[in-house]
């Protein structure tokens, strides 16, 4: 079957988005528009680590849906407790008593944590955090690492168009893992540092991803502790894929402020800030709020999913998932004798390949694995999640095998 047959819907469904969604149907980095052709844009369903798209073609999934999908789509248990959450009430005059037992559980969970404060997205989530920060310091100037992503608002989204630079006027970078550069970024905005905002390890899309330098986790947190500035950990990524607590709890390195979203509701929309007691009363003090922040539904998910995340020990399995797939992909790259980069940590792969510096060549491959039913994705960190197993694993690298064998024939 033809490219323009497999994919008939999703085409026509594209073409009628065109004239009534600005930019051709789909915006942000969840468009295909930089995927090599045959990545379908738009899914009708989706089970376990499956998604199927407009046409009926079914995928093993290593998206995740970008993040949200924790436990495997439709996991029962948080099915159940949003289900049940929703018969007696979703978005009412005010929150339900599920919010009060859903900070109680997220303060247990996160060692840093004396409270929690909800809202919808990851970049609500930053954005609160940056505020809070401000707000407590009085001071105005950011830092980040150069090419990380914290959201999609004027003071930190990647593009340009329509930001004015002042919205920007006191955000500066530092290169992650780089002490040095840290240490002169900070020197050079001390009189007025806000925060030291970061993300637990290096996941910019089209780079290699790079764990976090134990030294220079401690550095950020000795940095702020000696300018007073906040330590925010941007864990709206990685949060509940690396452990049951912050990501940078196994480091010993604890922030002051961490941001959430994406898996700690399995796919339902909300976003967390957790703090310490010091930022407590700037907390209080901000505005923030949102007409759907309080959906009761969200966050009886959330309470689902946090606990059946530790019952199904969903970090150790991915991460052994991971591994398989990973072993799988380096022998048979070596027999095809192509240079493969898999970094990051193994349930949060990113795969690259050598002397590809314009992806033609990890294009190729992932076409031809998403053409067998393997969504495997070119220059974004893929997620494994509770759905996947060894069966799947295995099927997908009998697909990974016939993509190499068709990428070098179609070189
Ligand atoms: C590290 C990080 N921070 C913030 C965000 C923004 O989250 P959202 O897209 O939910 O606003 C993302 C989204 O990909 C992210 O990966």
């Amino acid at each position: 079957m033809g490219e323009q047959e497999r994919l008939a819907k999703d085409h026509a469904l594209r073409a009628r988005a065109a004239r009534v969604i600005p930019g051709g149907g789909m915006y942000g980095h969840q468009s295909v528009a930089s995927l090599p052709a045959g990545f379908p844009q738009y899914f009708e369903r989706a089970d376990g680590c499956r998604i199927w798209d407009a046409d009926g073609n079914e995928y093993i999934d290593y998206m995740s849906a970008y993040g949200p999908n924790l436990l495997g789509y439709g996991n029962a248990a948080v099915e159940q407790a949003a289900a049940a959450q929703r018969a007696r009430g979703d978005c009412m005059t005010g929150p339900g008593p599920v919010m009060v037992e859903l900070a109680e559980t997220f303060v247990e969970l996160v060692d840093h944590a004396d409270w929690m404060l909800l809202a919808k997205n990851g970049t609500d989530a930053t954005t609160i955090c940056v505020t809070i920060a401000r707000a407590a310091t009085g001071k105005r100037t950011v830092l980040k690492a150069r090419g990380a992503y914290h959201g999609a608002a004027p003071w930190c989204t990647p593009a340009r168009e329509g930001v004015l630079s002042e919205d920007r006027a006191h955000l500066h970078s530092f290169h992650y893992n780089d002490v040095e550069s840290l240490e002169q970024t900070v020197d050079a905005h001390a009189d007025d540092l806000a925060a030291i905002l970061v993300t637990p390890f290096k996941h910019d899309v089209f780079r290699d991803q790079e764990l976090v330098d134990p030294a220079f986790a401690r550095r950020v947190r000795e940095l702020c502790d000696r300018t007073g500035a906040a330590l925010i950990l941007d864990d709206v990524r990685a949060g509940l894929r690396m452990a049951y607590g912050c990501s940078w709890e196994p480091l010993g390195v604890r922030p002051d402020l961490s941001a959430w979203s994406k898996a700690i509701a399995n796919g339902y929309a909300l976003s967390a800030v957790a703090g310490g007691e010091a930022l407590r009363e700037a907390g209080a003090r901000i505005f923030t709020t949102g007409s759907f922040w309080f959906s009761a539904v969200a966050m009886a998910a959330a309470v689902a999913c946090i606990g059946e995340a530790r019952r199904s020990h969903v970090v150790e399995r991915t991460q052994a998932l991971g591994e398989r797939l990973r072993a799988g992909l380096r022998s048979q790259a070596s027999a095809h004798g192509v240079g493969l980069r898999q970094t990051g940590p193994a349930q949060m792969p990113m795969i690259l390949f050598d002397d590809d510096p314009d992806q033609s060549r990890v294009n190729r491959w992932t076409a031809e694995t998403v053409r067998r039913g393997a969504y495997l994705h070119p220059y974004h960190n893929m997620f494994i999640n509770g759905g996947h197993t060894e069966a799947d694993i295995d099927r997908t690298l009998q697909i990974t095998e016939e993509a190499f064998a068709a990428a070098a024939a179609r070189r």
